[in-house]
């Protein structure tokens, strides 16, 4: 099969190395939905269709069958590893021995290093993947400064062993950004977190790019295939906004697709998930071609609806009054 989108066609973003990134990826977290080798068969097909982002994490359980495929199609010359992007995290239960998570995921990936390297939350709480909404751990603890730089200090050194390209902190706001970005050796190159039209983060969002730090749009359909315990009766489904229902309307396509063409256009990295072909390929070459209007792009960006999905409830410690806890809600650290 030849490539169903020319990857050059897809817009970039230079981070601040000068090293470019791809402005759409592929999300590789099959939820409890799709197994492990479903997800990666997809990475396959994504890649041959024209995909270079690859977003993947320890966490997801997957790393392993999805560096099989990354060794199979640089194998067969579909692509060489530089024209790859691959990032992965670290999960909460390592941030204490990151360079052996980083080796553990190298390993898996089969590659000699990793393209950004991810913080995947800034808490050292761990829940079992899995576990149900209203699981704690009694070990959970707040933000902490020092814990936090700890663990970059070792993804700085993962970047000097040559081991990462870039690192990237994942579920940050603007209060721990402000605490921890003067302590940095080496910045983040990118800031992976919730974006889609009912969740812009604006002022997150605008934070991130005055640093020359590339904000990625995760969720950025909003996440409809997500778990039951990342679901309450308040959430608003992106693709039923009346602003993207006009898009979509308009320009004949799907509303999940009107999601990721504002996304590109507003300038951050989505990396939506999709093991299903039309889906994948409509996903990426939606950032090619029939942009949407200023004056579509204004009506969505009217949509935000504060709408997060990912609260991230499991990761509360005691005495936490609730998940706004982990955001900070009021512009301060929340201890
Ligand atoms: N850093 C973090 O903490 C973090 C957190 C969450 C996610 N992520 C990353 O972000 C990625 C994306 O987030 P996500 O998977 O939660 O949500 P998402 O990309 O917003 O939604 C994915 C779902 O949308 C549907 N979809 C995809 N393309 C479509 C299309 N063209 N038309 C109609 N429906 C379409 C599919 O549902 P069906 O399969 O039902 O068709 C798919 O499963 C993850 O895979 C992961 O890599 C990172």
């Amino acid at each position: 099969m030849s490539e169903a989108v020319n990857p050059s066609l897809v817009p970039s973003h230079t981070l601040f190395t000068g090293a470019k990134m791809p402005g759409v990826g592929l999300g590789t977290f099959g939820s409890d939905k799709y197994d492990a080798d479903t997800v990666s068969e997809a990475v396959y097909r994504a890649i041959k269709c024209g995909y270079r982002l690859i977003d993947c994490a320890a966490v997801y359980q997957n790393e392993d069958q999805i560096g099989r495929v990354l060794s199979r199609i640089m194998s067969e010359g579909v692509v060489a590893r530089e024209e790859l992007f691959v990032t992965s995290k670290v999960w909460n239960d390592r941030h204490r021995e990151v360079i052996k998570a980083c080796k553990d995921s190298l390993h898996d990936l089969q590659l000699q290093y990793i393209d950004l390297y991810f913080v995947h939350w800034p808490f050292p709480n761990y829940h079992a993947p899995k576990c149900s909404g209203d699981s704690r751990n009694p070990d959970s603890k707040p933000f902490s400064v020092e814990e936090f730089m700890d663990t970059w200090r070792q993804c700085e050194q993962l970047v000097d062993m040559g081991l990462v390209k870039h690192i990237g902190m994942s579920n940050m706001t603007v209060a721990k950004m402000e605490a921890v970005l003067p302590l940095c050796r080496i910045q983040p190159a990118a800031l992976e977190m919730e974006l889609h039209p009912s969740f812009q983060q604006q002022e997150l969002f605008d934070y991130a790019v005055e640093k020359n730090i590339v904000p990625i749009g995760y969720c950025p359909i909003g996440s409809p295939s997500r778990p039951e315990r990342d679901r309450t009766a308040e959430d608003v489904a992106d693709t039923e906004l009346p602003q993207i229902m006009a898009a979509a309307k308009a320009h004949n396509l799907h509303p999940a697709v009107v999601c990721l063409k504002w996304a590109v256009q507003r300038g951050q990295v989505p990396i939506p998930f999709s093991v299903k072909e039309t889906q994948f390929i409509s996903n990426l070459k939606c950032a090619t071609e029939d942009p949407l209007t200023e004056e579509e792009m204004k009506q969505i960006a009217g949509a935000d609806k504060d709408c997060r999905l990912i609260k991230g409830q499991v990761f509360l410690w005691e005495g936490a009054r609730g998940w706004e806890d982990l955001w900070d809600l009021d512009g301060t650290i929340t201890k």
